[in-house]
């Protein structure tokens, strides 16, 4: 496996993904934390990693829901230096590593979480069967990420909805579906590396981890959020996030 790519501490991509999150109307914070706040288990007394954690909201939100202990990890020095500033005083303990080196902690969680962030890693079963490993018995692993069906596409160029004549999106053309890899998009800059997965290689390799699927998630918006905001009305056509909790017996 090569070296994985840190375009979160690229200064332009991350000025980007950081005006993006700074919108109040944005996926993550409308469609996609939602759910996986839905799906956090009772953290009271539980020791907590979060890979990919970026700039620290959920290590956060783990620690106010009572962890014992909470780790955060990331590539990107950037997003580590902005979660150190904005979230001190809860006690986390942030690390800047690849996810992929997850066993080199040394240490057990009950719940490992990752937020939108396994789909920058290029071999998900090697990840899934490391977090099994840091796992405890009857430990949670919860991660969210974009949904196969938008990962997918290998030509950019092709275009990703076809609208009616009154500029409603009518539906999402899928191509390259079935053919898992590397996809290299454009996102605020050029080059930004991603890998798509089909759902099956998902499951198979958390059941290969020796985890078992609890929940899933494609989180749909609301009608009143689609009433407030018309483009979300889309992710009825095409979620774009895929949630699963998985337990090691
Ligand atoms: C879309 S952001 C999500 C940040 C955070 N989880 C959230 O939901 O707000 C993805 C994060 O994953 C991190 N990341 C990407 N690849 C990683 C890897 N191999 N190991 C650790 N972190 C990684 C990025 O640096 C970035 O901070």
């Amino acid at each position: 496996m090569g070296k994985p790519q840190n375009i979160y501490d690229d200064p332009d991509f991350y000025e980007g993904y950081r005006s993006l999150r700074e919108n109040p109307v944005n996926y993550n914070l409308l469609l996609e934390h939602p759910a996986l706040f839905s799906l956090l288990p009772d953290l009271a007394g539980k020791d907590v990693l979060d890979m990919g954690c970026g700039f620290g909201e959920i290590c956060a939100l783990c620690t106010q829901r009572g962890a014992r202990s909470v780790m955060g990890i990331d590539l990107s020095q950037r997003m580590l230096s902005a979660a150190k500033r904005e979230n001190k005083g809860f006690g986390i303990q942030f690390e800047q590593m690849d996810m992929s080196n997850v066993e080199k902690l040394g240490q057990n969680f009950d719940l490992i979480l990752s937020s939108l962030a396994v789909h920058y890693v290029e071999d998900f079963a090697a990840l899934a069967k490391s977090v099994g490993k840091c796992l405890r018995p009857d430990g949670i692993f919860l991660f969210s990420q974009e949904h196969p069906i938008g990962t997918c596409h290998i030509d950019e160029t092709a275009p990703y909805w076809v609208y009616g004549e009154d500029g409603k999106a009518i539906y999402h053309p899928l191509n390259d579906y079935g053919r898992p890899g590397k996809r290299e998009i454009t996102w605020f800059v050029d080059g930004v590396v991603k890998y798509h997965r089909t759902f099956s290689q998902l499951v198979n390799a958390l059941t290969d981890a020796g985890l078992t699927i609890e929940r899933m998630e494609e989180p749909l918006p609301s009608p009143e959020l689609v009433a407030q905001y018309p483009f979300f009305e889309k992710e009825y056509h095409k979620p774009s996030f895929l949630l699963i909790l998985a337990r090691k017996k």
